[in-house]
């Protein structure tokens, strides 16, 4: 069995920088024609002049590969001016509340203090992208911030919306709501569930943020996934810490999947008999979404084993050491 998929796209993906990023962009940039990189550097990327260099370090780092770097700023109050100049270098703008995961403390205290950004958004046509979790209780975070999207997605209509890294039933019956939402989906939550992460002898390597969720939740996903919901993309969230970050106490959150995402996506799809949704899930419906073009590149992925290295340099991916069913086997 095989499948050949074009141009695919990871549309949520944190590639950091200096020697980490010269190890990781390369392995996206080896399997995606493109990538939305995120912005939360330490400082973030939120004016213009670091987005160009931020932009000139992702390109430098995959060097020749056919690979385009889909550009975010981090939310911020920006004026009409900033965000004027800034339009044709970047995908969208994400917005992280304060505190709510790695590297987000210059994030937004109050949704609600920044109106006016949201407006400018809405009118220069720059996508919102937002890591939607507020600080209740850590099972609770998503469901509860869906009043912020369901707000802004009535207050600014034709502002479109994306609920990144979405983990719950709730999320996925939200976006049949408003037109204006459209969701990210990681590998990751397709299939594992809190049990996967602390259930049995607690996995540092599967602790991330959104914390994976319920059975129930990760089948709502993985039915929209397998149906090429038309809203619904893949936006990996692969974050990589060394692995002196992640195994320790104070663990830090983040997933790192980017080397495997291909064949864990295509044996994951074989299974329930869904190859010919693979193309959707991971392209067509984001390059429709975000009218974007990327690079021709042809993937194709037979039924043939690859066992996951167990370490990429300092970071250990998920899953190191399981062997999956299928593998890239050709790259035009
Ligand atoms: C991400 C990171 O490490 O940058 N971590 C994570 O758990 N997903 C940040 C994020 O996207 O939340
Ligand atoms: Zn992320």
């Amino acid at each position: 069995m095989n499948v050949s998929l074009t141009s695919p796209l990871d549309m949520h993906l944190h590639v950091r920088q200096d020697s980490m990023l010269r190890v990781v962009a390369p392995l996206s940039a080896e399997h995606f024609a493109g990538a939305v990189i995120m912005p939360n550097l330490l400082p973030p990327v939120d004016h213009l002049e670091r987005l160009l260099w931020y932009t000139e370090e992702v390109r430098s780092a995959v060097g020749t590969a056919t690979f385009e770097p889909y550009m975010t700023l981090f939310f911020r109050d920006y004026t009409e001016q900033e965000l004027e100049a800034a339009k044709p270098h970047l995908l969208g703008i994400k917005l992280y509340p304060a505190g709510a995961t790695t590297n987000s403390e210059a994030g937004v205290q109050h949704i609600s203090a920044m109106d006016h950004v949201f407006r400018i958004m809405q009118d220069l046509d720059i996508p919102l992208l937002v890591h939607g979790e507020t600080h209740g209780f850590v099972m609770d975070r998503e469901r509860e911030f869906c009043e912020v999207y369901k707000h802004l997605a009535t207050t600014y209509p034709r502002l479109r919306i994306t609920m990144e890294h979405i983990t719950t039933q709730d999320s996925v019956q939200l976006l049949d709501r408003f037109e204006n939402l459209f969701a990210t989906v990681t590998a990751h939550h397709l299939v594992i569930t809190l049990d996967d992460v602390v259930g049995g002898l607690m996995n540092p390597h599967l602790f991330c943020k959104p914390i994976a969720k319920r059975p129930e939740d990760r089948d709502a996903l993985l039915q929209a996934a397998l149906a090429a919901h038309p809203k619904i993309m893949l936006g990996s969230d692969s974050a990589p810490h060394p692995v002196s970050s992640k195994e320790c106490p104070g663990c830090a959150a983040g997933v790192f999947t980017a080397p495997i995402l291909l064949p864990l996506l295509a044996e994951l799809f074989a299974q329930h008999g869904a190859l010919d949704r693979l193309q959707d899930f991971v392209s067509s419906n984001a390059q429709r979404i975000y009218r974007v073009t990327p690079p021709h590149k042809v993937v194709t992925l037979q039924d043939v084993p690859m066992t996951i290295p167990p370490m990429y340099d300092t970071v250990v991916p998920m899953w190191a050491g399981r062997t999956l069913g299928w593998s890239v086997t050709a790259v035009h």
